[in-house]
C-alpha cells in the first residue's frame, strides 16, 4: 500500500514520539529531551534520546534512531506501512481505503479463512461440550469448579473420541483440504487419511487481543500425557506474540496484569474476579509478550507455580519484564502449587491477600540467590554479597540503587558501608569497560579520511534545524548543493525547502520520505549532535563559523573536482570565484 505524503504527515504529526516512545520505554526528562535505557541494545546507564521538539529518537550507545514510524518498525519489526497504520489507529485517524496488491489480497484471504475455521472449530468443540457426547467433559470441568458462565466465557469445549468428526464437518461446510492442513487442526497422513488432531480433549480456544480465535489448547481429562496438546504455530497463531485471555485482561481496568503458567490457573483467576489475569501459550514467556503487556500495563504480578519449574521460570520472565519497562512482583501461593489449587484452596479473599504481599521481584532473586549459598562457609558467604553488589548495578538511579543497597544490607545483616563499597568497586569496573570500548570505536571512526566533513555537515543540519536563527545566518550562502554525500544532499535540500516554504523546519517530516529503517536511522542522524548545549555563546559562534566554513570548503573542492572531470569550464569558472570570494562571504555573514 502507498500512502501520500500528506497523509503519512498527517500520521507523524498525529502521534507525539515521547508519547509513543514513552509507552514502550521509561523515559526520564533530561533538559530538553528525554533519556531511558536503549531498548535496542542491552545497557545500564541510559544513552538513549528522544526529542520531542525534533520528534525523533537517537541512542548514542548502539547508534539507531529515527522518527516514530522508524521505532515502530523496530520494535515491533512492523513494516512501514505497518507502522502507519497502528499509528493511525492511535490517532485516530482514517486512512485511504486500501488498494491491496494480488498478493497481499490472496493472503489477507488465507488469513481470514483460517480465522474462520477456527471460530467454526471452536463453535463445534463447544455445542459437542454442551451435548450428550460431552457429558464426561462438562463433568470434569464441573468437577475442577468452573460454573457454566466462566465456560461460556472461554469458550471451552470436547473433541469427541471419533477423531474425524471436525474434518467432516468443516468439508461440509465447503472448506477444501489445502486451506484446513495451514489450519494446524488436522494431521494428514498418507495411508489413514486425515483425521482431527484434537480428540478425546477438553478444549480451550485461544484468542487473540480482538477475541479472534487462533488456536487451541486441548487437555487431556484426567491424567495422560500428553497433558496438554497444543495447536502449531501457523499464519495466524504466534505463540510467541499473543497471550492468553489478554481480550480480557486489557479490559479489566487494572493497573497490572497477573501473568500465569497455566490456562487453567486464568481461568480460574478470571472466575474468582481477577480478570487481568494473562498466560503465555504452552511455551515460555517471551519479550514480544512483555511488550504486548506494556502497552496496557506498567506492572506484572508473576503468578508462577511455587515449585522448582515455577521459580526458574519466574527468574527468566524478570529481565524480561523490565527490559519492556515493565516493574515484576512475584505472588507466593505456598504451600499452593498454582493459582488454581490455591484459589479453590483458600479463595479469592486470600488470592487477594497474597497479591498485596507480592515480592518485589528484586528481592525475589535475591532471596533465590541467597538460597544458593551456605552462609556457615565464610567464603559462600562472601561471594553471595558480590553477587548481591553485582545485581545492584542494575539500578542506573543512585536514588534507587541507594534505596536497594540499604535494604538489602539490613535483610541479610551486612553492613551498609560495606555493601555500597563492593557495589561502587564493580561499578567503576563496569564503566572503565564501557570507556575502552567506546574509545576504539572513536579510533576506528578517525582513520575514514572523509569522516570530518560528514560530521560537519551532520552538525550543520542539526543547528540550522534546531535554531532557525542560525539557519537565517546561512541561508544565502550555504545551498544544498554543499552536502557532498548524496545521501546528505537529499535530506539538506528538504530542509532548505521546508524552510522556504513554511519558515520552519519539522526533522521528523523528512524521515517520512524513507521507507526502511536502515534509511531512516541514517536519516535521523544527520540531526543528531549533543554538542551545542555544553559550549558558552562565543565558543558556540566560534564553532558555528568554522563548521559552515568547512561544508563550504569542502562543497567547492567537489564542484571543482567534478568540473575537472567532466571538462566543464563553466563550472570550473564559477568554483573558482565562488572559492575566491569565500572569505568575504562568511565575514561578511558575521562568520
Ligand atoms: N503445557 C503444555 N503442554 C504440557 C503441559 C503444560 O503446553 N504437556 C502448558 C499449558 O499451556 C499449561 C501450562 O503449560 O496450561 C502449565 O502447565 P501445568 O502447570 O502442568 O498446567 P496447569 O494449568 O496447572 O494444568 P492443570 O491445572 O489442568 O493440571
Ligand atoms: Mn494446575
Amino acid at each position: 500500500m502507498y500512502y501520500s505524503d500528506e497523509v503519512v504527515e498527517e500520521v507523524r504529526a498525529g502521534n507525539d514520539i515521547v508519547d509513543v516512545i514513552g509507552s514502550y520505554v521509561k523515559l526520564q526528562k533530561k533538559g530538553a529531551n528525554y533519556m531511558g535505557l536503549c531498548p535496542f541494545h542491552g545497557e545500564k546507564t541510559p544513552s538513549f534520546s528522544v526529542s520531542g521538539s525534533r520528534q525523533m529518537y537517537h541512542c548514542f550507545g548502539c547508534g539507531v534512531g529515527g522518527n516514530v514510524f522508524t521505532f515502530l518498525m523496530e520494535y515491533e519489526n512492523f513494516t512501514f506501512p505497518e507502522a502507519i497504520r497502528q499509528l493511525a489507529e492511535r490517532a485516530g485517524i482514517k486512512l485511504p481505503e486500501e488498494e491491496a496488491t494480488p498478493e497481499a489480497k490472496k493472503r489477507a484471504d488465507r488469513r481470514m479463512r483460517l480465522f474462520e475455521i477456527n471460530k467454526e472449530a471452536a463453535k463445534f468443540y463447544y455445542v459437542r461440550l454442551k451435548g450428550d457426547i460431552g457429558k464426561a467433559a462438562y463433568a470434569y470441568f464441573k468437577k475442577r469448579g468452573l460454573s457454566d458462565e466462566i465456560i461460556t466465557r472461554f469458550g471451552l469445549g470436547y473433541s469427541d473420541k471419533s477423531g474425524r468428526e471436525l474434518y467432516r464437518y468443516l468439508k461440509s461446510q465447503g472448506y477444501e483440504d489445502e486451506i484446513l492442513r495451514d489450519s494446524g487442526l488436522f494431521t494428514f497422513d498418507e495411508k489413514k487419511g486425515v483425521y482431527d488432531k484434537f480428540w478425546n480433549r477438553a478444549m480451550f480456544p485461544i484468542m487473540d487481543g480482538n477475541s479472534k480465535v487462533i488456536g487451541f489448547g486441548g487437555r487431556v481429562m484426567g491424567d495422560g500425557e500428553p497433558k496438554y496438546l497444543n495447536s502449531p504455530e501457523t499464519m495466524i497463531f504466534d505463540k510467541s506474540r499473543n497471550l492468553y485471555a489478554l481480550n480480557y485482561a486489557r479490559q479489566s481496568r487494572k493497573s497490572y496484569f497477573l501473568l500465569c503458567e497455566g490456562y487453567m490457573d486464568v481461568i480460574s483467576l478470571h472466575q474468582a474476579g481477577f480478570t487481568n489475569a494473562v498466560a503465555s501459550l504452552g511455551t515460555a514467556f517471551t519479550g514480544l509478550q512483555a511488550n504486548l503487556i506494556a502497552r496496557y500495563v506498567k506492572e506484572v504480578y508473576i503468578t508462577y507455580d511455587s515449585d522448582g519449574a515455577g521459580q526458574k521460570a519466574a527468574l527468566r520472565a524478570i529481565p524480561i519484564l523490565r527490559a519492556a519497562g515493565l516493574s515484576a512482583k512475584v505472588v507466593d501461593m505456598k504451600p499452593y502449587k498454582d493459582p488454581d489449587e490455591f484459589i479453590q484452596a483458600l479463595g479469592a479473599e486470600e488470592y487477594e491477600k497474597r497479591v498485596q504481599t507480592a515480592r518485589n521481584s528484586f528481592y525475589f532473586e535475591i532471596d533465590v540467590l541467597r538460597s544458593e549459598f551456605d552462609f556457615s562457609d565464610p567464603e559462600q558467604k562472601t561471594n553471595f554479597f558480590r553477587e548481591t553488589a553485582k545485581k545492584l548495578l542494575q539500578f542506573s538511579d543512585e536514588l534507587e540503587r541507594r534505596t536497594y543497597t540499604e535494604a538489602v544490607a539490613k535483610e541479610y545483616q551486612i553492613g551498609f558501608d560495606l555493601l555500597e563499597r563492593l557495589v561502587n568497586q564493580y561499578g567503576s569496573a563496569a564503566i572503565t569497560g564501557e570507556e575502552q570500548k567506546e574509545s576504539v570505536y572513536k579510533e576506528r571512526k578517525k582513520q575514514k579520511p572523509e569522516a570530518g566533513y560528514y560530521t560537519s555537515q551532520k552538525l550543520l543540519l542539526t543547528w540550522i534545524t534546531t535554531e532557525p536563527v542560525l539557519f537565517e545566518k546561512v541561508k544565502d550562502i550555504v545551498t544544498a548543493e554543499d552536502f557532498t554525500d548524496e545521501f546528505y544532499y537529499e535530506v539538506a535540500k528538504e530542509v532548505f525547502e521546508q524552510y522556504e516554504k513554511e519558515g520552519r523546519v519539522t526533522p521528523a517530516r523528512i524521515l517520512n520520505h524513507y521507507e526502511t529503517k536502515e534509511e531512516q536511522a541514517k536519516a535521523a542522524e544527520l540531526f543528531q549532535t549533543t554538542l551545542l548545549g555544553e559550549l558558552s555563546e562565543a565558543q558556540k559562534a566560534k564553532a558555528f563559523a568554522e563548521t559552515v566554513r568547512k561544508v563550504k570548503q569542502n562543497g567547492i573542492e567537489m564542484r571543482m573536482g567534478r568540473a575537472a572531470e567532466t571538462g566543464d569550464l563553466e563550472a570550473m569558472q564559477r568554483a573558482v570565484t565562488e572559492q575566491a570570494s569565500l572569505g568575504r562571504t562568511l565575514a561578511k555573514a558575521g562568520l
